[in-house]
């Protein structure tokens, strides 16, 4: 018999000071009801004077109801690998929880390694659990299978708002480590590698939580201008290497970025008539992809989530037939993995918080200190693409930021994995050009007009050098948006006292 009970009967099996593992990906698939639970419970004891503090792990981000209430809670010890909520950022940039951010596909492995403390519990919402040990996941995976296996209690939210027609949609696979580890057998999109559930000892269920809660997923801003002019930008640089013979007619798989940037890119791409219907290897399948699934546009789409609003997942449901057999979700460990990617042959598009006039990209920390979300899968796919691109407006904050500087605030990825850089205003083809010759491409191609002097004047200031910079300047732009709250007031005399 399965153990069901409340999530309040479930939180007792969490205890202070452990580590907990949550399952999903994203607000997709991501535990809800014991989350909020277990915050509730933190709250009530530190109103006793009681301490209570847990270690997380999870897939990627996840919904209000775990990030979120556990954050107001005071409830996080330490977090890792991506968040994306508003409380728990600040948690974080307060340092009242320590924050690791890593790259997504190694989460598993260095926890299978001893790299990371082991997970006492974890904590997965399913839409169906049996009692021989089968659980199947929802609309993430996320890391669910090595911390249930790790683990000592398992915790499942079984969400009738998930509905076990889902079961056939998941490829859930876990590598041997090294040094026995073999190749992953994934040589197209769609091959499928291992179970359609995750196996588990049931004498680990130790408790079932019915549940009944859609995920939460944040609506997507719609298509601007900025943006369309970015997805036309970026089509049309596929299309150019196409014609041009450096990516096949037959077209290569494409991993998409998370955020309102990636999914715009992604829908104007799909709505190119010139680029030949295509197949997903990504981490995130978000919104648009859908709607493009549907035309004939998308192929296949293999993921980790599908991070999308409730219409859209209420459409996958109604037509789950056609969707089972062109979408498959895996453990965030090979939707990632670097093998695979580079096999595979990887268009990557991500987005740049903010690059340098050399190519170096931050993904992660606003004006170099605060962090916004976390590195996630970016480095996983930029580092092993067949061809990488970072897309980004060109400026911020109304034109208050520029997006590209001098030198980047934080590098999350280095020149040396960047090929194309992407804006409204055009393309930087990065390849096999030395840093100065990128430097008059990213300004002359991407940069916007309003910042194009005042980055050429900081290029005749710099020390003449391989990489010319001028030490003292390099990080003026941020400074000045500190003082002024306006980068386009930067004046360089004002720095090189
Ligand atoms: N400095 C300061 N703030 C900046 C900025 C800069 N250079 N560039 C953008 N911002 C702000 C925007 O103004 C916006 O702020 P707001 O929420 O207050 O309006 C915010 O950052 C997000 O920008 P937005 O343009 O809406 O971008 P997005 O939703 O597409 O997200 C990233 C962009 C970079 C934050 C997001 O893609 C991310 O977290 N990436 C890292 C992980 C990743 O790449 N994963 C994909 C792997 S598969």
């Amino acid at each position: 018999m399965l153990p069901f009970m409340s999530a309040e009967e479930a939180a007792k099996f969490v205890h202070n000071g452990d580590v907990v593992g949550m399952g999903g990906f994203t607000p997709a698939g991501a535990p809800k009801e014991v989350p909020t639970a277990i915050a509730h419970m933190a709250s009530a004891l530190h109103a006793e004077g009681k301490e209570f503090k847990i270690g997380i792990y999870t897939g990627a981000s996840t919904g209000d109801s775990c990030d979120g209430e556990l954050a107001r809670a005071h409830a996080i010890s330490f977090r890792t690998p991506y968040q994306s909520n508003k409380d728990l950022r600040n948690e974080l940039n307060n340092q009242d929880a320590h924050y690791y951010d890593m790259h997504l596909s190694e989460l598993a492995q260095d926890l299978r390694y001893g790299f990371l403390p082991k997970p006492d519990v974890a904590i997965i919402e399913a839409c169906e659990v049996t009692e021989n040990g089968e659980i199947v996941p929802t609309a993430g995976v996320g890391i669910a299978p090595t911390i249930c296996n790790l683990a000592d209690r398992i915790i499942v939210e079984l969400n009738a708002a998930m509905p076990p027609v889902m079961r056939g949609m998941h490829d859930i696979y876990e590598p041997a480590d090294p040094p026995v580890r073999r190749e992953i057998p994934i040589y197209h999109v769609n091959d499928r590698i291992g179970f359609d559930c995750i196996k588990v000892n049931p004498l680990k269920i130790v408790a079932v939580v019915r549940t009944n809660r859609p995920n939460e997923v944040a609506k997507f801003a719609d298509l601007d201008e900025t943006t369309q002019r970015i997805g036309n930008n970026v089509a049309l640089f596929l299309e150019t290497e196409m014609k041009n013979g450096r990516i096949p007619k037959s077209f290569l798989p494409i991993q998409s970025g998370v955020g309102n940037i990636a999914n715009a890119v992604l829908g104007a791409l799909g709505e190119n008539p010139n680029i030949p219907p295509f197949e997903m290897y990504t981490e995130v399948i978000q919104d648009s992809v859908i709607g493009l699934m549907k035309e004939g546009r998308v192929k296949f789409a293999s993921g980790c989530s599908l991070t999308i609003g409730a219409d859209k997942l209420q459409d996958i449901l109604d037509h789950i037939q056609f969707f089972r057999s062109r979408i498959v979700l895996r453990p965030q460990e090979i939707s990632n993995n670097p093998e695979v990617a580079r096999r595979l042959g990887l268009i990557t598009i991500n987005t740049a918080l903010e690059a340098d006039i050399y190519g170096n990209i931050n993904s992660t920390h606003v004006l170099g200190t605060k962090m916004m979300n976390g590195i996630g899968g970016s480095g996983d796919f930029t580092r092993n693409a067949y061809c990488s691109i970072y897309t980004t407006p060109s400026t911020a904050k109304g034109g208050a930021i520029s997006a590209f500087v001098p030198m980047v605030s934080h590098v999350d990825h280095s020149e040396h994995s960047v090929k194309v850089i992407i804006t409204e205003h055009g393309i930087a083809d990065l390849r096999g050009k030395s840093p100065i010759q990128r430097a008059h491409e990213i300004i002359d191609k991407c940069v916007d007009p309003s910042y194009r002097p005042l980055l050429n004047e900081y290029l005749a200031l710099a020390k003449k050098a391989h990489t010319p910079h001028n030490l003292a300047l390099a990080l003026a732009m941020h400074q000045e948006f500190a003082k002024s709250g306006d980068m386009r007031n930067t004046r360089w005399e004002n720095y090189l006292k």
